[in-house]
């Protein structure tokens, strides 16, 4: 299993302009070319959608013009639990991400460019700060720092499109998507920071060696947070061509045996571990199992530990999270979060777990954004992979291994929108 450091570093040390000037050379101009390098490059988004970068750059040129030039945004709000990988990179190799900013920026023809993060007075935000003076005077459009509201759907782009347009941070309907009607009514090429990244390496290195790493079908390489029972839990960037059990091995291997594996975070799903382990995180291979990336999150429960319990923390934190727009997502997921909650506890009848069935497939698709159809993919999947542990806890109550410390982060977010 090979460990590659395109985007980050072989050493986890920050990188200043001149270092980051030196290993990378200067940036290179940009424009309908290197649209055309993206796409021969096969560059997807890291946000979680996967969608083809250069469509969303094409777009967004084709409808900048003079009284309504483009903005493009880096979102880094990362407002995923178990993900970390944008605020590692944007820590260590800040200067890349503003390099896929600035080549973003003079493509689309934007005369306005945004960086999203969660915070702007935490380290990370000083560490952008500081990346941003070191910069100064050679950036074409200047990048402003905008923040997040600590909410999980503040960092969907059209939570963040509002956001910047000054309203409150909450989802919107689509279509009108941001590269039709963004900030301010203006065309918006929303990227992640990573898919950023790629972005100024494909710009310097081109389409074919970008395509060196990956596979035919997904080329590059990918950032995975890997969290849970394992030796080293970090980022760690491979290709698509890795397994599950090889990026495992990378994170100093599981700590005891594992059971499961969440793949995708929040929105994604549980597996067993077995049949995780030798699927290659290519997307049409994990797709053939019911699976995606998502962000890049893979996290290990090992056997021993309550996959009941780490659930139903983790639904009442989506449930806590919906913007409360609309009705199925608003009332629903709250009533499958607490039913689970009461399965979980041994306070059900048996024919709760088919009511949680029922109810999974009411709420999918039935909210303005995908926040309902993320949260009720991952609670189908907790009813199929631990269905004998729900029903045990159904009969006897909560296990031993309930009371242990959570292995899943299910912060408690600040209240508010704005
Ligand atoms: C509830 C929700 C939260 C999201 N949070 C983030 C986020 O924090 N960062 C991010 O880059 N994308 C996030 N996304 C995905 C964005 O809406 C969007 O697809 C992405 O930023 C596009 O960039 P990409 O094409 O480079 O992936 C979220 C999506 C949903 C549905
Ligand atoms: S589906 Fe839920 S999170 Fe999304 S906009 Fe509607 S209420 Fe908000």
């Amino acid at each position: 299993m090979t460990l590659h450091s395109r985007l980050l570093p072989p050493m986890p040390v920050a990188e200043d302009y001149r270092a980051h000037v030196a290993g990378f050379g200067p940036l290179p101009g940009g424009g309908p070319a290197l649209i055309a390098e993206l796409d021969r490059a096969g560059l997807t988004g890291h946000g979680g959608a996967g969608f083809p970068a250069a469509v969303k750059w094409r777009a967004v040129a084709a409808r900048s013009k003079p009284g309504s030039r483009a903005v493009v945004v880096g979102d880094g709000a990362e407002t995923e639990p178990a993900s970390f990988k944008d605020r590692t990179l944007l820590a260590l190799r800040p200067h890349l991400v503003l390099d896929g900013l600035q080549l973003a920026a003079r493509t689309v023809d934007a005369d306005r460019a945004v960086l999203y993060l969660s915070r702007a007075n935490d380290s990370l935000g000083r560490t952008v700060a500081a990346a941003l003076a070191e910069r100064r005077g050679a950036d074409t459009v200047p990048v402003e720092v905008a923040t997040a509201p600590p909410r999980y759907v503040a960092g969907e782009e059209t939570a963040l499109v509002s956001r910047l347009s000054g309203r409150p941070a909450r989802p919107r309907t689509v279509p009108p998507r941001p590269y039709d009607d963004g900030v301010d009514g203006r065309p918006t090429l929303v990227n992640n920071v990573e898919t950023l990244a790629h972005s100024a390496l494909i710009a310097r290195r081109g389409a074919a060696w970008f395509r060196a790493a990956g596979t035919p079908e997904a080329p590059g390489t990918v950032l995975v947070s890997v969290s849970g029972a394992v030796g080293v839990a970090g980022v760690y960037e491979v290709g698509y061509d890795a397994t599950v059990g090889g990026i495992v091995e990378l994170a100093g291997g599981a700590l005891g045996t594992p059971s499961a594996v969440l793949i995708g975070g929040y929105f994604g799903r549980w597996c067993a571990a077995g049949r995780a382990w030798p699927v290659t995180i290519e997307p049409r291979s994990l797709r053939r199992i019911g699976l995606s990336l998502g962000a890049g999150v893979i996290a290990v429960l090992p056997a021993g530990r309550c996959g009941v319990a780490e659930s139903d923390r983790v639904l009442a934190f989506l449930a806590r999270e919906s913007a409360g727009q609309c009705g199925p997502c608003h009332v629903g997921l709250p009533a499958l979060a607490a039913t689970f909650h009461a399965v979980a506890q041994g306070d059900e009848r048996p024919a709760a777990l088919d009511r949680l069935a029922r109810w999974v497939l009411e709420i999918r698709g039935r909210g303005a954004c995908r926040h309902p159809d993320g949260a009720t993919l991952f609670a189908a999947s907790a009813l199929e992979v631990f269905a004998d542990e729900l029903r045990r806890h159904l009969r006897l109550g909560p296990c031993a291994a309930s009371s242990a410390a959570p292995l899943m982060p299910t912060p408690v977010l600040a209240p508010g929108w704005r």
